[in-house]
């Protein structure tokens, strides 16, 4: 049987593109790894062999231009996203990209309405949207079966940054360093607030408080300690435009293991917790409890909710990514709706940069307002 294929080419192909990216479109049946692409052409080599990719570029614009890869992933540093996305979208390719687009809602809300204007797909890497348990949640919400949404806890919190030795990274240049520097509310908030946006709907108010608990650290490149204030750990309160109530933490030096993400729906009819906490080899668990048996039971979810291959013992990295790339190579194959997209990352980082204003302010703060 003949599948239709997409072409697909990788523009970065380090760390998290070989443990995340790079083993989705490898294990997909409807992709054709046309190319991959890194400064380092070692690095690009090596990617091509071990993933089966069939060519290797050095030259990100090359890749974009090659007339068989009809839809390009950006998963190279922060600064490039934008400005590769958008060279993507301007040769009318589809375009997966890390998180975040832009440190700015407006070029992030800019590169969504030009991809829309294109007629080409986009999606933003927001990882946890593709757990089997978040999607079950999800799921859930939709049907009725939690009914009446009361309350929203969300949780992205680990040890990651507990020990001041370990190297601080993507510190920006200018950053002024005996000032709060907005970071686990950046950096692990833009994924929990897309996922408590995507399940509550839009935010109408939020109001925060942010610390440095660790103010002496490692920056990577740096010799020795460094006093550096980043923000370490952050707490918010949201209303709901819908008028459900949440509540959100993030942390760097929380106890635990990653990716340490951690989501409660509490409705009228039911309440659902999904623990998104890699321990003892297993990536994930869901409890549920209905109003009128309010003991909260473990649910095993069914093998198609996982990607074809994978377990709730596959790492998580590539369990949820193997997931996000099936979604949207199926949503273009098969010209699903969209979801998890650039309009999606620029709403994320309008309520981060809301979060902040509240914690400067020491007030609440109206959502695009
Ligand atoms: N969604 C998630 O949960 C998640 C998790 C981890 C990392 N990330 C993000 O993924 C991205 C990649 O992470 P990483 O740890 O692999 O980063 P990295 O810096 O280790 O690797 C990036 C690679 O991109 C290459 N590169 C840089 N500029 C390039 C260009 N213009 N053209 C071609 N190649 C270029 C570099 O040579 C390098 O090999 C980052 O933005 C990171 O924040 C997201």
């Amino acid at each position: 049987m003949s599948e239709k294929k997409l072409g697909a080419g990788v523009i970065g192909t380090h760390a998290w593109a070989d443990k995340a990216h790079l083993p989705g479109y490898a294990a997909h049946v409807g992709v054709d790894l046309v190319a991959v692409c890194d400064i380092d052409e070692g690095r690009a080599r090596a990617a091509a062999q071990k993933f089966g990719a069939r060519k290797v570029y050095t030259d990100a614009d090359a890749l974009i231009a090659d007339p068989e890869v009809q839809m390009v992933d950006v998963c190279t540093p922060t600064h490039t996203h934008l400005p590769l996305s958008l060279k993507a979208i301007a040769a009318r390719k589809h375009v997966l990209s890390e998180k975040p687009l832009h440190t700015l809602a407006a070029p992030a809300f800019d590169a969504a309405a030009r991809a829309e204007a294109a007629g080409v797909r986009t999606k933003l890497g927001f990882t946890f949207r593709y757990s089997p348990a978040i999607r079950q949640i999800k799921a859930w919400i939709e049907d009725g079966t939690l009914g009446e949404i009361f309350h929203i806890h969300g949780f992205e919190q680990n040890s990651q940054w507990l020990d001041p030795d370990f190297p601080l990274r993507q510190v920006a240049p200018d950053a002024v360093r005996d000032k709060l520097i907005p970071s686990s509310i950046i950096g692990y908030g833009s994924h929990l607030i897309d996922l408590m946006r995507w399940l509550g709907g839009e935010f109408g108010s939020v109001a925060a408080s942010m610390k440095n608990f660790i103010p002496e650290r490692v920056v990577r490149g740096e010799p020795g300690r460094q006093h550096i204030l980043i923000e370490d750990g952050a707490v918010g309160l949201i209303e709901y435009a819908g008028g459900a109530q949440g509540l959100l933490q993030t942390s760097y030096i929380a106890v635990g293991n990653y990716p340490g993400v951690e989501i409660r729906v509490y409705g009228s009819k039911g309440a659902a917790v999904a623990r998104l906490i890699s321990e003892f080899g297993v990536a994930e668990t869901l409890h549920f409890a209905k109003a009128e048996a309010v003991e909260f039971v473990k649910v095993d979810l069914p093998q198609s909710s996982l990607p074809p291959g994978t377990t709730l013992n596959t790492d998580w990295p590539e369990l949820y990514y193997r997931n996000l790339v099936r979604f949207f190579v199926d949503e273009i194959l098969h010209d699903r709706p969209q979801e998890c997209t650039f309009f999606d990352g620029a709403k994320s980082q309008e309520i981060v940069d809301a979060f902040i204003l509240a914690h400067a302010e020491r007030r609440w703060v109206d959502v695009g307002a």
